[in-house]
């Protein structure tokens, strides 16, 4: 593979002994042709660990032109730069893409060949015969089993959502002609605007913390109650529909809601819709179109100027005026309906796709030796492959284990919590342990009772107390906050500066008089120094406190 004028990368050659590289697999990484796209199945950071694994990497000359990676990155983190499509496809033995093969693709294919790639089986049964046909082993990275938590280092699907809501709220930003935080300028208030989320899934969720990161006011709505929580974490407001019924559909989708639910849910979109300056639409439920949220009399209800960004435009769209892949104005409202949002921000997509195959990788080439075993065995690549040396393995069967985690229900909300406050993953103790615990504290307190002399007894009262306090105080707390917090209680904590005062004014009718001049000055510094200590705190306290309100 390496020709004397693309030398590979010293320390890629340092990895590798001979042998090895006699076998290692050729990972190849074409130029994506579809119109438009311009992520690249990798990134030159990522060759250098490819080639850590054993693999050699080839890249057709160009490939990653359109999201800023130049060929002599490649060259350097290890990579051969090939000429064209047909003398990649001829080197590899696996090959990474983004976007499905075309025919022209699929052609250049031979038996034996591994492709990883979004595939989407269900909507492109001809392509899936077609690769079938060329007796190849395909992976579908958008048929990973994404409810498997040691999957979620490979999920390309919510990498890719991550990216999009963001860029929709930039182009949302960009189509808006104010700004998104509220200001007090010189030539008067400036209100903050007002978004809107419908869907509150990876992409929606991703629009929220944008939106509210550049202070804009967001709501949010999804059908799946349970978002609530996260859409208030990231600085939403979550709506609610008023109508009672349970949106999971399992696998953490929504399912199809009843006319009531949907009546009830149009007429609090329809209030929302003339309320706000900005819609970001998201919601879908696997497999199904894209349910109609937004309808055109919605559209007109909105002030001149707003903007509606349709991420489900591929599917149909959520609002009912928007063209897919385009941005039209409807009654003096911007509809974005572009369908390329991930690749509008080619650098990060790119380098998050590359990481997630990277993973992929790592699961595939346990051995380090520069060989992928697609083990069927494992639930995780069972999921992803859908064609197996041509045949066709799509869908996989159910995940095996998957009814396992709801067997025990009470313990995965808890845990949740706990690991939501930053005390790791210790879950609740069990109620035997917990009995024991007791018993042993009642003891010992027993003990310090019958035997410890009074005054100690008091200060040790005191003492558990404010450790219990403290404990509830602290752990009841967002951890965000714990920096304030600990800013306040230290400012509190300036309590001290009685005890300078009692020193600096004796009570009165006091056996001693007036105290001793030395003690009167060190009380007297002790007051300064705890006043700058109490007032300091309490300003700081505000500050941050501030850094957290809208
Ligand atoms: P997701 O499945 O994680 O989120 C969809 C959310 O919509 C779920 O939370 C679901 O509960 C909610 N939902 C379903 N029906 C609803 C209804 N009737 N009312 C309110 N909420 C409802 O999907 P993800 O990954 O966040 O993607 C969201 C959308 O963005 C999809 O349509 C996806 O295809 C699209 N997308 C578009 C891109 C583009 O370039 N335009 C790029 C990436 C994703």
């Amino acid at each position: 593979m390496s020709s004397p004028s693309n030398p590979p990368a010293q320390h890629g050659d340092a990895q590798r002994s001979e042998a090895q590289r006699g076998d290692a697999q050729c990972i190849g990484i074409p130029r994506e042709t579809f119109a438009l796209e311009k992520r690249v199945a990798t990134v030159p950071e990522v060759v250098e660990k490819l080639v850590k694994l054993g693999f050699r990497v080839a890249i057709e000359a160009g490939a990653g032109a359109a999201a800023n990676f130049s060929d002599d990155a490649y060259r350097a983190a290890g990579a051969e730069v090939l000429p064209d499509a047909a003398a990649l496809w001829a080197a590899a033995d696996i090959v990474f893409k983004v976007r499905p093969p075309t025919v022209e693709e699929v052609a250049l294919m031979r038996a034996g060949q591994t492709l990883i790639d979004f595939i989407w089986p269900a909507q492109n049964p001809e392509l899936m015969q077609q690769l079938a046909a060329k007796k190849v082993t395909v992976l579908a990275i958008d048929c990973l089993p994404r409810t498997l938590s040691r999957a979620q280092k490979m999920d390309a699907l919510t990498s890719m959502a991550g990216v999009s809501g963001y860029r929709a709220v930039i182009e949302a930003a960009n189509a808006f002609g104010r700004y998104f935080n509220g200001q007090i300028t010189a030539a008067g208030k400036v209100p903050p605007a007002k978004v809107f989320i419908a869907g509150a899934g990876v992409a929606g969720l991703s629009a929220i913390g944008t939106a509210a990161g550049l202070g804009a006011i967001v709501r949010a709505n999804d059908t799946r109650a349970e978002v609530a929580d996260q859409v208030t974490s990231l600085g939403g407001e979550f709506v609610k529909v008023d109508y009672e019924e349970e949106g999971s559909g399992g696998g953490g989708y929504a399912k199809v809601m009843s006319e009531g639910f949907q009546a009830a849910q149009r007429q609090m979109y329809a209030q929302q819709a003339g309320e706000v300056d900005i819609i970001i639409t998201t919601a879908l439920i696997p497999g199904k179109p894209a349910p109609k949220l937004i309808t055109a009399e919605m559209v007109q209800s909105m002030k001149p100027g707003s903007v509606i960004v349709d991420m489900a435009a591929e599917q149909g769209g959520n609002c009912e005026l928007t063209q897919p892949g385009e941005a039209v104005v409807r009654h003096g409202v911007t509809i974005i309906g572009y369908t390329d949002l991930a690749s509008r921000l080619a650098k990060q997509s790119s380098t998050l796709y590359a990481t997630n195959l990277l993973r992929l990788c790592e699961e595939l080439c346990k051995a380090k030796d520069g060989r992928a075993v697609v083990n069927m065995e494992d639930d995780a690549i069972r999921g992803l492959t859908v064609v197996k040396d041509g045949a066709i393995t799509w869908p996989a069967p159910p995940l095996a284990q998957a009814p396992k985690p709801a067997a025990k229900p009470a313990a995965a909300p808890v845990e949740q919590k706990k690991s939501g406050h930053g005390h790791g993953s210790a879950g609740p103790l069990p109620a035997r342990t917990l009995a024991i615990l007791f018993a042993v504290a009642a003891l010992a307190f027993w003990f310090i009772g019958a035997y410890a002399p009074a005054a100690f007894l008091g200060h040790f009262t005191v003492f558990v107390l404010a450790c219990f306090i403290g404990y509830m105080v602290v752990w009841n707390v967002t951890p965000a906050l714990h920096t304030p917090l600990m800013s306040v209680t230290n400012a509190i904590s300036s309590i001290i500066a009685i005890g300078a005062l009692v020193q600096i004014a004796p009570p009165d009718g006091a056996a001693g008089g007036r105290p001793d001049e030395l003690i009167r000055w060190l009380a007297f510094a002790a007051l300064v120094l705890t006043a700058v200590n109490m007032f300091g705190g309490f300003a700081v306290t505000r500050r941050m406190l501030a850094m957290f309100r809208k």
